[in-house]
């Protein structure tokens, strides 16, 4: 389909590929050829495509209704509360319908329960495209054009204890953090920065808001990567692999918290409808199966190894990092040639950033796919160091 044939908004620059369906770790397009994915839809499809089970509960619920309004109480809403409140050590949520309005709601939250307006974020952090945001959002090429952003937002520079000082006070409403830096380049936190950004919230009365739209549910091999380092967020934002691709998320916030979202101060007409929750519940029921996480800590080892063995020293490639199955292979030029070179190869993986390929393969993915789709990716970066080397 060419770009005059389109009566969409050209905010995507779409790939010459048109979705017709997709199983597990496999898409298959309209031009009639699979696809080894390892995007999982921007890190939602988590479970694999067309989980059953996960089909199965939205089958289900789609024969029984799919949205009667926030004036019912829902059964499903409390259950999958409950799940939440379980897995995150938080005790109220809020349901949205994308990342963008969980991180919304946490920063509205955060202002009117401190009574304070400035919010710390980080450089080259990405919490979504709506005003708030998209404020707290720190890449000012994603701003670019949309001025004037709500003020009060703030940029520490990420993985800089020294720094952090600087920016937090008494005047600050909250501090939002990702502890891998996903759009941003697939960057872990270090413990202690992770640490300390904790540490200076509690210090100046200040909320501490997690963003785990990208990272949670299982991503980096527990349920939200916050636990691994033992933090203790007043809230914590989920979305992208919550409902397995289901558009649905949940903002988490502890107990103080409640008094200030009473009736009236925040809505969304969609938030919470029994289908996403139907969705939500069965994802939840998957990432709870004994040794699902088990396995991901395994493939993951795995992946690493392999893909440390065989391109650390390589001279285009600066980096491999991440966690679980959130992986950054960050090169010295522009990725986007590899990427393009890895989908004539069969796979499908995205940037993060101008020079980091980032693989978020399913969670479900067998370690046999794992192992075939990295070799592909070996294989295709090396061909691009051979170009590069030969001009
Ligand atoms: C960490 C993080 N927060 C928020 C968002 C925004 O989510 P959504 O696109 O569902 O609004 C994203 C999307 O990539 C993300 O990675």
């Amino acid at each position: 389909m060419g770009d005059t044939d389109t009566h969409i908004f050209p905010t995507y620059k779409r790939w010459d590929l048109t979705f017709d369906h997709a199983k597990g770790d496999t898409i298959t397009t309209k031009e009639g050829h699979d696809y080894l994915d390892f995007m999982s839809g921007i890190g939602t499809v988590n479970m694999g495509h067309s989980h059953p089970d996960i089909v199965a509960a939205v089958e289900k619920q789609v024969q029984k209704g799919w949205h009667a309004s926030n004036f019912f109480h829902y059964e499903e809403q409390e259950r999958v509360a409950s799940l939440l409140a379980e897995a995150t050590g938080l005790d109220f949520v809020f349901y949205g319908n994308s990342g963008s309005e969980a991180n919304e709601a946490a920063i509205k939250l955060a202002r009117k329960a401190t009574g304070k307006e400035s919010v710390v974020s980080f450089t080259q952090s990405f919490h979504g495209r709506t005003y708030g945001s998209l404020a707290a959002t720190g890449q000012s090429k994603i701003q670019e054009g949309f001025d004037p952003l709500p003020s009060g937002f703030t940029y520490a520079p990420y993985n800089e204890v020294d720094e952090l000082a600087k920016y937090v006070d008494d005047q600050t409403a909250a501090i939002i953090l990702e502890v891998i830096q996903g759009e941003g380049g697939v960057v872990p936190g270090e413990r202690g920065f992770l640490k300390q950004t904790e540490a200076l919230a509690k210090q100046h009365g200040a909320l501490l808001i997690i963003d785990e739209v990208q990272t949670g549910m299982g991503r980096t091999g527990s349920p939200f990567s916050f636990q691994k380092y033992g933090l203790t967020p007043d809230i914590v934002t989920v979305a992208k692999g919550l409902g397995n691709g289901f558009p649905v998320s949940a903002m988490i916030g502890s107990t103080h918290l409640k008094a200030h979202f009473g009736p009236g101060s925040h809505g969304t007409t969609f938030g919470g409808n029994p289908l996403a929750m139907a969705a939500v519940e069965a994802t939840l029921h998957v990432l709870n199966t004994p040794y699902f996480l088990e396995d991901i800590h395994e493939k993951s080892q795995q992946a690493f190894q392999l893909l440390n063995e065989e391109l650390r020293g390589l001279d285009d490639v600066v980096d491999i990092r991440g966690d679980g199955l959130m992986i950054g292979i960050a090169c010295k030029g522009p990725v986007a040639p590899i990427l393009t070179n890895l989908q004539a190869k069969g796979l499908l993986a995205l940037p993060a950033g101008e020079k980091v390929i980032r693989l978020l393969p399913p969670l479900t993915i067998s370690q046999d796919r794992l192992m075939i789709g990295l070799k592909i990716v070996v294989e295709a970066i090396k061909e691009s160091a051979k170009t590069t080397a030969s001009r």
